[in-house]
């Protein structure tokens, strides 16, 4: 417990899903801030007050417009004196096949918008104020195992993973001079809300499809597993580990 005892944190994408569940154990780890940005406003107020507003704080920010995140980081600063983790979690998917030959531009150009542009804005911003106050903060990515692999459908999803492992790269470098560890949590399937939708089926139907594909027999991939996969990486138990693309995937990905 309070492995993140007097830590300040932004979450983004954190009304659903993993971020959500990212959101209920930094609470738990003693964070004494954790900001929910979301665009799905209701969820994350109701989600915040479930967890406390002594804590917990919904600030509506979409991530693909880099002036709401400058202010939600301005915000966050001013509000609580720094800004210590950055999670960078909000993502979509894709919003038809995608495949090569079908590529929809339009699809295309927004799925990018969110889940590179809107990564690198709240990169850019996470860093800078951590840069500008001195602070030894975190960031960490939401990837996925398609940032590592190949895919017959969902090009678009598959290729906006591997630049957030790019960027992730790059940041970790540019940014070790500093002090600021930035690294990616790359899960194979949860059934949450994105995943569901995208596969349009319900959540068991979802985990039963996807657990011939791991090594671990018996277990299934829950949102809650790949938040302490993060809690691992924003705390000082990872404390030399930077530029590192940490799979949470059962074994997915080697096989
Ligand atoms: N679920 C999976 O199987 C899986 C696997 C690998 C990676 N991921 C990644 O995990 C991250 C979280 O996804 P999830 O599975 O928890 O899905 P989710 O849909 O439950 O949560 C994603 C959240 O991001 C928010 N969001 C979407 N667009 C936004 C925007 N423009 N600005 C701010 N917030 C926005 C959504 O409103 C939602 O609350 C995503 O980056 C996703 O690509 C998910």
């Amino acid at each position: 417990m309070n492995k993140l005892e007097g830590k300040v944190a932004i979450i983004t994408g954190g009304a659903s899903g993993i971020g959500a569940a990212t959101a209920r154990l930094f609470a738990k780890q003693g964070a004494c801030a954790v900001v929910i940005c979301d665009i799905q406003d209701e969820l994350g107020k109701d989600l915040c007050k479930s967890i406390g507003s002594h804590c917990c704080t919904y600030i509506h920010c979409d991530v693909s417009d880099e002036t709401q995140v400058k202010s939600l980081v301005d915000w966050t600063v001013e509000t609580y004196g720094k800004l210590d983790i950055m999670i960078s979690n909000a993502g979509i998917a894709s919003k038809s096949d995608q495949t090569v030959v079908d590529m929809d531009m339009k699809h295309l150009d927004d799925l990018f918008a969110i889940n590179i542009r809107g990564m690198v804005a709240c990169l850019k911003h996470a860093a800078r104020s951590m840069v500008e106050r001195k602070v030894k903060g975190n960031i960490i990515c939401m990837s996925s195992v398609l940032g590592r692999q190949a895919v017959l459908q969902h090009t678009d999803y598959c290729m906006s993973k591997h630049a957030v492992i790019g960027l992730m790269k790059s940041a970790s470098k540019q940014l070790g001079q500093y002090g600021i560890r930035v690294n990616a949590v790359s899960p194979s399937v949860v059934a949450t809300p994105l995943m569901c939708n995208m596969l349009e089926k319900e959540a068991a139907e979802v985990e039963k499809i996807f657990e011939p594909f791991t090594s671990l027999k018996g277990v299934i991939l829950k949102a809650e597993d790949v938040a302490h996969a993060v809690l691992f990486l924003a705390n000082g138990e990872s404390g030399f580990i930077t530029g590192h693309d940490l799979a949470v995937d059962g074994g997915f990905t080697i096989s």
